[in-house]
């Protein structure tokens, strides 16, 4: 007989009698109702024992978190809350679990307790629907990108370059630290090292990416990236994954459209595949939402926050007139934000992008032309000689969930703009070179996937969306 999934067995469509099954257990009620899960769905199967039929030493050893291998008959439910369950005729034990010491206890546990139990934390309802949605999410993103003709490049990880010109990377090396090499300058000498020179673990594979796009015209990166600024916050990881694509010939408002319409897509994506896991979690926000004050409530659910985003058009606005109404807003004025706008060309914070979007225009913004020294080298100068060609979108809840913008593509600009923040020319020859040979119009964007998965799924930590949070000063599983 072939194992099935209490997926299938919950879908309407199965009409076989005779069932196998394996899964863990959730409960084990009354000394007869096991409510059984197996990660392919958020819904448990009820798997109802006899208790005369079975042995009371095997009936003892089905505790919460046993790994069991039933067999037995679908049948019609008896009970309320399911339309179906399992008549168990045989049981077997594949793995006990010590009710004791077993971390998820069928009861509500704080996600900071579930955290420093991230091993196990993926047996509970919450973790299991934000991780099936991660996943779904994935998918998504792979299929709008397949789908409207763009290649999928593996930017390398180890780099020699600071794509974001931040200064903000982890080192790589195999020199032995308790006997480095040094120069005549008395600083290490990287020669010696594994490379032959310093290199990094990346923050971006943008600037590989752009070679790309330069040949096959649309490509995208989806791979694991990497920060070592020391932001403690709920917004931000020292390794998350970020999807980047990138397309030649492509000017700022192509960008925009690119971004509005892939966002949509993957939002919707998951709205009609993953619809049981979303009304979990729109539940779940829901009470969690019911404990805090009325001014820190949302006024809509997660279901209709999403269909808010795909229904609306992303509110496009400059710097400029972005700054002039945080400048003249009430907070601003009341001295409510931390910190204050007073003049044109101080970088934004999470006050300033949150009241915008929340606020302000209550809709996904996409803010463009920055001032060119808040942004990186890279981003295309603008006639006034002062903004640049970037653009990030900032969405309810999260903030700045893309930055993206038309690339630099003139040479002696690039070269200018290298020189005045130091950036050796030797360093990003290759980079350059996609400016004599042919160069383009291009343009590209960079959307964190844990963001997204966030805003998804409503979780309102990082560290709750990726299945082990790398932050400072924890790298455990
Ligand atoms: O704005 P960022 O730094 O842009 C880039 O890296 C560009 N090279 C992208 C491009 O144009 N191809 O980062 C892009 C996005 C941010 O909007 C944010 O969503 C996410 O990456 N991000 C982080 N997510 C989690 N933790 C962090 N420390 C993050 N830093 C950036």
């Amino acid at each position: 007989m072939q194992s099935r999934t209490v997926s299938e067995l919950l879908s309407q469509d199965i009409v076989i009698k005779e069932v196998e099954i394996k899964g863990w257990v959730r409960t084990f009620r009354a000394n007869r109702f096991i409510a059984l899960n197996d990660g392919s769905t958020i819904n448990n199967i009820q798997c109802v024992v006899d208790f005369e039929k079975f042995d009371e030493a095997l009936l003892k050893r089905i505790t919460t978190g046993a790994a069991i291998h039933i067999k037995g008959e679908l049948v019609e439910s008896q009970g309320k809350g399911q339309n179906v369950e399992i008549q168990v005729n045989e049981l077997v034990i594949l793995g006990d679990s010590d009710p004791e010491t077993y971390p998820i206890q069928p009861k509500k546990h704080s996600f900071e307790f579930l955290r420093e139990n991230a091993h196990l934390r993926t047996r509970t309802n919450t973790f299991s629907a934000v991780m099936r949605l991660r996943s779904a999410l994935s998918f998504a993103i792979h299929k709008y990108f397949n789908d409207n003709g763009f290649y999928y490049m593996h930017a390398p990880i180890i780099t020699g370059s600071d794509a974001e010109g931040a200064g903000e990377m982890f080192k790589v090396t195999s020199l032995d630290f308790n006997k480095l090499p040094l120069d005549e300058s008395g600083k290490v000498d990287h020669s010696e090292d594994f490379f032959g020179k310093e290199t990094n673990l990346t923050v971006s594979g943008q600037l590989e990416a752009e070679t790309y796009a330069m040949s096959l015209g649309k490509v995208y990166t989806f791979g694991p990236t990497f920060r070592a600024e020391n932001s403690n916050t709920s917004r931000h990881l020292a390794e998350f994954w970020m999807i980047e694509p990138e397309v030649a010939f492509m000017d700022l408002a192509g960008n925009m459209d690119l971004a509005e319409d892939f966002m949509k897509f993957v939002i919707s994506y998951v709205l009609q595949n993953n619809r049981e896991d979303l009304e979990f979690l729109d539940k779940r926000l829901h009470d969690e939402e019911k404990g805090k004050p009325q001014a820190e409530r949302s006024d809509m659910t997660l279901i209709e926050k999403l269909n808010f985003v795909n229904d609306n058009h992303f509110k496009r606005v400059s710097y400029t007139e972005a700054i002039d109404i945080l400048r003249n807003s009430k907070p601003n004025k009341k001295k409510k934000f931390k910190y204050l706008i007073d003049e044109w060309g101080t970088d934004l914070q999470s006050e300033h992008e949150r009241f915008l979007v929340e606020k302000h225009f209550k809709c996904p913004v996409i803010l463009f032309d920055y001032p060119a020294n808040i942004k990186a080298f890279y981003m295309r100068l603008n006639d006034d000689g002062k903004t640049v060609r970037a653009m990030d979108i900032l969405f309810p809840g999260i903030g700045e969930i893309v930055g993206g913008a038309q690339r630099e593509e003139r040479l002696d600009v690039l070269k200018q703009k290298m020189a005045a923040i130091n950036i050796p020319e030797e360093e990003l020859w290759w980079y350059l070179d996609l400016r004599k040979y042919g160069t383009a119009v291009h343009s590209g964007f960079g959307l964190g996937f844990e963001r997204l998965v966030m805003f998804v799924t409503g979780m309102s930590n990082i560290r709750d969306v990726i299945p082990y949070p790398r932050t400072p000063q924890n790298a455990e599983f």
